[in-house]
């Protein structure tokens, strides 16, 4: 065994007995737990294992990477900072990095988004943003106004709160959630309506799902309905066009608000700073964000709420309240510069440009996937895209088929060098949004190779391909 191959053996025994990972599996212990890739360096769109094996980053880190990995810029600015403030306490005072970055989110926020809480990440932008809500209608008399809507498929985070509005099953298995506040709306993927459904009465029961759901609940009582634009992990689903408008409508005719959930929406994923107004048509009244706020480059989020939230609560009405939520690295000065470069080089080097050049490309080779019989549906928007694949055991499927599929495809392109992010019987991407036509070919390229053999090793196992729906 070589040196480095001895050193990664012991990193792998450190990591399976002392690194607790999110989502981590109980099923094998000790030795039988399977090793872990270590990445251990990366460069632009690719990253290298610890054997040096290089492979192209689909998932883009977790839907984060927007600028790639390696950026030295974005590393000065961080080192600068930390030499020049490290922390500062956000509960009693202020950096001149935070303000202006807070000053340069609100900017590109649309209408009168101008508030801008730091969290730590998403969870807690969104746990915060809901928090704050409750808050509000505290003080604005409005106790019973609480319950959260949101949908199935849809993810949120991490946190209790957030893990209970997140509407996928394989999420909900094993641990607890709230069943109080959180309420989910049915399933909104097109390629799932029934057969003879036209788009436009999918549209239309989809949006009276929300209605008749608010009106169940009592409007009196629903405080906020929670939407990611293009719903992310739970499988890249593009609800039809016109929904989010027509939501936002329902919203307000009954006084609930519309939280739209961009952690991977916003900072570029779709080609615009926020997809809410520039693709979506509506200004909603909080935008949650992430990831791509640093380009993942440091922990931070933000829940951005509007002006008019606020000036609700102007005098009188907030009694002396404070908004009592908040954690000790929200803003932190660090992640702040980390932002305010990551906005300087988007602008510099017109990476919402470069992003909306490539965007048609992406989705064009992202559609030809379609052509391989394994694959039922192709769903994707700006540099978001997922594959599902349908393969049945005797006519059935089940989540243990999902998961081997799945597995396999995951396997077959990581050895062909693709990263991939498997999701049940699906494979999702959102690679860095500096990735170039050629790159995005490599990419494909291999996501081709990789499920043909991936097939092939399939029905070996004995698995068979299901009819497609045309
Ligand atoms: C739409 C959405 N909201 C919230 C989150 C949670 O973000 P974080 O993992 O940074 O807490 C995610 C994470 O993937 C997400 O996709």
């Amino acid at each position: 065994m070589t040196g480095l191959r001895r050193e990664f053996q012991t990193y792998k025994t450190w990591d399976k007995d002392n690194n607790f990972h999110p989502w981590d599996a109980f099923d094998k212990a000790g030795d039988d737990k399977p090793d872990r890739t270590f990445s251990e360096y990366a460069e632009g769109i690719y990253v290298f294992d610890e054997l040096g094996n290089k492979v192209i980053d689909g998932p883009g880190g977790m839907w984060c990477m927007q600028l790639g990995y390696g950026n030295g810029e974005i590393a000065d600015a961080m080192a600068a900072q930390v030499r020049k403030m490290a922390y500062c306490s956000p509960f009693s005072e202020a950096t001149s990095v935070s303000a202006q970055f807070a000053h340069e989110i609100a900017r590109r926020a649309p209408g009168d988004l101008n508030r801008v809480h730091f969290t730590t990440g998403g969870s807690t932008a969104v746990d915060s943003a809901i928090r704050f809500i409750h808050f509000r209608n505290n003080l604005l008399g409005k106790p019973t106004k609480k319950k959260i809507i949101s949908r199935v498929a849809a993810y949120h985070g991490g946190t209790y709160l957030t893990a209970s509005l997140s509407g996928k099953p394989s999420e909900k298995a094993w641990l607890d959630t709230d069943k109080y506040l959180c309420h989910f709306l049915p399933d909104v993927t097109p390629y799932r309506r029934p057969e003879h459904q036209s788009m436009e009465d999918f549209l239309k029961e989809k949006v009276a799902d929300l209605e008749n759901a608010i009106l169940d609940l009592g409007p009196d009582n629903v405080a906020v309905f929670v939407a990611e634009p293009v719903l992310g992990s739970g499988g890249v689903i593009v609800p039809p066009a016109g929904y989010h408008r027509l939501c936002l409508e329902i919203c307000r005719k009954y006084d609930v608000l519309y939280l739209s959930d961009e952690v991977v929406t916003g900072f570029g994923r779709l080609g615009h700073w926020f997809a809410s107004e520039e693709v979506f048509g509506i200004v909603p009244d909080i935008i949650t964000c992430a990831k791509g706020m640093t380009s993942g480059f440091a922990p931070m989020g933000a829940a951005i709420f509007s002006d008019r939230l606020f000036k609700d609560l102007e005098g009188e009405v907030s009694q002396g309240a404070y908004f009592t939520s908040g954690f000790t690295y929200s803003g932190h000065p660090v992640c702040a510069a980390a932002g305010l470069k990551n906005i300087e080089i988007f602008e510099r080097d017109g990476v919402l440009e470069h992003t909306r050049r490539v965007i048609p490309h992406f989705q064009k080779r992202l559609a030809e996937m379609l052509d391989l019989p394994i694959i039922a549906d192709v769903r994707g928007m700006g540099l978001m895209g997922a594959i599902e694949c349908s393969l049945t055991r005797d006519g059935k499927s089940s989540p243990d088929i999902d998961a081997t599929i799945g597995a396999v495809i995951d396997a077959r392109c990581q050895d062909l060098g693709l990263m991939v992010r498997p999701y049940g019987n699906m494979a999702i991407f959102s690679p860095p949004l500096i990735i170039t036509e050629a790159q995005i070919d490599d990419l494909f390229d291999l996501l081709t190779q990789g499920v043909k053999e991936a097939t092939e090793e399939l029905l070996r196992q004995g698995l068979e391909l299901e009819p497609v729906q045309g």
